[in-house]
């Protein structure tokens, strides 16, 4: 059995005359993630970094896909009097098309937001459905051409697992919401592959066959439920071995695989490490794992692989009062400057052993 990706990626780094393994210089490296993937590779990205030049190079560099990380959601595009603003969305649309990058929408449905024009019409299934169809079909038909798929519907399945969510969606609707979402979205985009997105699919068996027995009704049912979005949001203390078959177990209705959201916080879990360096180096491992559980993923399954921001300066883990908030959460592929870490080249030795 060849060595883990991570352990290759540290063995190919010079040694210090202790014999602890040093990061290789950014220059010494010479794949992109983009040509080092056979699959895209996107990244979650906000509008409002777009203008800084360092950021946008290095996106263009290492990715082919981008995510708006906020602006698509109902949050941001639905006002409190029923209009709506798409210019930020739209400015993360105008950089994918100048820089022939895919674009992946995300999300038309969140449990997680209550937007004033919907909660208005709570109790009017039939006044609330109208305007459930009409905003889908507006977002998703605004994109239609030129996004590669879309969360449809996120975070459906309860964090206790064994249970769906509720939220002012499935107060109104029923769980019907679900498949009318990906009606309304087919109907405004007939290219777009369309998803079913969720965290915690790796390390939580239950909460996974819950998923799993949602989307199998959801196909049972004819709704163009399209692929499969595991987020990836990935604790330290995750045992590496549910990775790969966590992985074929969700690859396992055929559908392609989007790795959607990932990163790996280094204090995202109670670990006792010696150093930030062996924080580093577990991170590295994490991600050489998931890296090339997706990677052994059939070539028709492999949608794309996509980090949860680009720097880690960029990550909502960095954001005091997000969940999970660290100051030296450091989850991403690159730090604050834009070099490569450890997890980088685990990803790429990873995908290019
Ligand atoms: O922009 C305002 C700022 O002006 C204001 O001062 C500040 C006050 O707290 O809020 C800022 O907006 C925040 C926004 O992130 C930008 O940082 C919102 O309050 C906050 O709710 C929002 O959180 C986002 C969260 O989804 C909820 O939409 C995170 O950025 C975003 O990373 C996170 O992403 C989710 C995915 O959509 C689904 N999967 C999980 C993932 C992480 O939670």
């Amino acid at each position: 059995m060849a060595a883990a990706p991570a352990a290759l990626a540290l063995a190919g780094c010079a040694r210090e005359a202790d014999g602890q393994p040093v990061t290789r210089p950014a220059t010494a490296r010479s794949s992109t993630l983009k040509q080092a993937a056979p699959f895209p590779v996107g990244a979650a990205v906000g509008a409002d970094r777009l203008d800084d030049p360092a950021y946008a190079e290095l996106l263009v560099r290492h990715f082919d896909q981008i995510t708006p990380e906020n602006e698509m959601k109902s949050w941001m595009i639905l006002q409190e009097d029923g209009s709506s603003d798409f210019s930020h969305a739209d400015k993360i649309a105008a950089f994918a098309r100048r820089h022939g990058l895919r674009l992946f929408g995300h999300t038309l449905i969140y449990y997680q937001e209550d937007p004033a024009p919907f909660r208005r019409l709570v109790g009017d299934r039939t006044g609330f459905e109208r305007l459930f169809r009409s905003y889908i079909g507006q977002v998703a038909g605004r994109y239609a051409g030129q996004a590669v798929g879309w969360d449809v519907v996120n975070e459906a399945v309860h964090d206790d697992g064994d249970r769906l969510r509720g939220g002012v969606f499935q107060e109104a609707l029923g769980l019907d919401y679900i498949g009318l979402a990906f009606e309304a979205a087919r109907e405004a985009d007939p290219q777009a592959v369309l998803f079913l997105n969720d965290y915690k699919l790796e390390r939580d068996a239950t909460k996974r066959r819950t998923f799993l027995r949602l989307c199998e009704a959801l196909l049972r049912d004819g709704v163009p439920l399209g692929g499969i979005g595991t987020q990836s949001h990935i604790d330290l203390d995750t045992d590496p071995a549910v990775i790969g078959p966590a992985m074929r177990e969700l690859a396992g209705l055929g559908l392609p695989i989007h790795v959607s959201e990932t990163d790996m916080g280094l204090y995202s879990a109670r670990l006792d490490f010696r150093s930030e360096r062996d924080r580093l180096e577990a991170q590295a491992r994490m991600y050489g794992t998931l890296a090339e559980a997706f990677f052994a993923l059939p070539e028709r399954q492999r949608f794309a692989f996509s980090t949860w921001g680009v720097r880690d300066q960029d990550s909502w883990l960095r954001r005091p009062r997000t969940d999970g908030y660290h100051p030296r959460a450091n989850p991403l592929l690159f730090d604050d400057a834009g070099a490569p870490k450890p997890a980088f080249d685990a990803v790429v030795g990873a995908w290019t052993r």
